[in-house]
């Protein structure tokens, strides 16, 4: 193998005065003043300037080698705005590598006043846009701090698949069709909730994953359409308080090494019953934020003490027979509080839960509960939903579980988008990930969903009754 050249990094220029180097990386700006051109060099570490003469013809975008030599600014000149503001490069050679056409979109800006639709159409290039990769790099070290952090207290990661059966969270599922069972689907988890408690009969005991969710419901700011992810997290032989202290320690020691600057207003954080919050702030994700104008003011609450149900609706999409009235407040693996149980026969809407949401600046950042673990009561809670014969059959494979040794259990899942659109101050979850769908349910770049062959409907045995009108 031949020698290769080394590369300096754009923001290492600063401690290499005087030397040669070569950089590589994108046009920034340019701005040519006759004979002599300002070039803009931006690499994943920063931007600096460099400065040449008679320099070939280039476009902004394009991707470049620039040999040159570092040379300190004079005090008057120094730019105070880019940390590399102290130095210049004096261009020996620019090379083209692959030029740019000119972008379709703007990226100079924070690209908040873009229409959706064009950001996601050309996202890979929205991505380059500095706030939007400074996301990225944030979402990446805050998912490695919680990686860490839950790998040195005992914590095992485990997948758990995709391709499955209905775990419903209150939304609609997305089916995928089987070709070795034609007429039967897959649907894609709302979340691994059934596994992950499956995880826990397994001996596991702690788990975690950063775990895809799939639900199609209408998207808002603080939801995405299709997909999102969670920090998913069970425990085997805790009490909601284990949990409760567990993510409130997580959440703080994050906070004090990834945003520094940010300070949780209260702590430990302030627990609010259901009922309380919906007397005070009418809200059960209130905002407890002293300023709400300060971006560095962080007010974690807990909600806790939610009704195990609520009344059924029209729309629930989680329908048991039709002659229920009651839905899960959170999901129908909740355990109703110790001293309530009584109430399932009596009153089950006055049934309080072992639920705990995790409230951020008015967002609600993370849920969880304590589980049922006993056959009967999740055999109980089944039937005030409303479930048919059918329907419970649907989910014996967790009473059958139950039935050979379960330790009591419980767990949590903060949304990892959730949680950074609201520590960001981002106005939406689409600005946190890297290739949203968007908000009427078009994938981005590429051009999803869209209409399958002949051939693999056949092969599917599917008739798209669309096609047929
Ligand atoms: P839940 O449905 O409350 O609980 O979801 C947990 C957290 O996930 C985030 N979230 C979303 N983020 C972005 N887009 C969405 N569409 C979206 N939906 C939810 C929120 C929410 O608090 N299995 C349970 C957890 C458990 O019981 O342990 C569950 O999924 O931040």
């Amino acid at each position: 193998m031949g020698k290769t050249d080394t590369r300096t990094l754009v923001a290492e220029t600063v401690e290499k005065v005087d030397e040669n180097v070569i950089l590589k990386g994108w046009i920034d700006s340019i701005r040519d003043h006759g004979k002599i051109t300002f070039i803009d060099l931006r690499d994943r570490s920063g931007i600096v300037q460099c400065v040449g003469q008679d320099l070939p013809s280039v476009t902004s975008e394009s991707v470049v080698e620039i040999q040159g030599k570092v040379s300190k600014r004079p005090e008057g000149l120094i730019n105070k705005n880019i940390k590399t503001g102290t130095v210049e490069i004096q261009v020996g050679k620019l090379e083209v590598i692959t030029k740019a056409q000119e972008l379709p979109l703007p990226i100079s800006s924070d690209g908040y006043s873009i229409d959706e639709n064009i950001r996601n159409k050309w996202r890979y290039l929205d991505l380059r846009r500095t706030r939007m990769n400074t996301n990225m790099k944030v979402r990446s070290k805050v998912a490695n701090f919680m990686r860490n952090w839950l790998n040195d207290r005992d914590f095992v990661e485990i997948e758990t698949p995709i391709l499955t059966k209905t775990t419903p969270e209150g939304a609609r599922d997305f089916l995928v069709p089987s070709r070795l069972q034609p007429g039967n689907f897959y649907a894609l988890p709302q979340s691994p909730q059934q596994y992950k408690q499956l995880l826990m009969v397994a001996g596991i005991e702690r788990y975690y994953q950063f775990a895809r969710c799939f639900r199609d419901e209408d998207p808002r700011a603080d939801r995405a359409y299709g997909e999102f992810t969670q920090l998913d997290i069970e425990m085997s032989f805790v009490t909601q308080e284990d949990i409760l202290q567990m993510a409130e320690i997580l959440f703080t020691e994050l906070v004090k090494k990834i945003f520094p600057e940010k300070k949780i207003s209260k702590s430990p954080w302030p627990r609010l019953s259901h009922r309380e919050a919906m007397e005070k702030y009418r809200s059960d994700k209130p905002d407890l934020r002293k300023n709400k104008n300060d971006k560095d003011e962080l007010a974690f609450a807990w909600v806790l003490d939610f009704p195990l149900f609520t009344e059924q609706s029209e729309e629930d999409y989680f329908h048991g027979s039709g002659v229920a009235k009651f839905a899960p407040s959170h999901h129908m693996f909740t355990a109703p509080h110790p001293d309530d149980i009584e109430l399932l026969e009596k009153d089950p809407m006055k049934v309080r839960g072992l639920q705990h949401d995790l409230v951020l600046n008015g967002y609600e950042v993370g849920g969880g509960s304590i589980r049922i673990h006993q056959p009967e009561v999740q055999s109980k809670v089944f039937d005030l939903i409303g479930f048919t014969k059918d329907q419970k059959k649907q989910f014996s494979h967790m009473l059958n579980a139950f039935t050979y040794g379960v330790p009591p259990h419980g767990g949590i899942a903060p949304g990892l988008d959730r949680f950074l659109m609201a520590i960001l101050g981002e106005p939406s979850v689409r600005e946190v990930m890297a290739f949203p769908t968007s908000a009427s349910g078009q994938t981005a770049v590429l051009d999803a969903p869209s209409k399958a062959t002949e051939s693999q409907l056949k092969e599917l045995a599917i008739k798209v009754a669309a096609d047929e009108e």
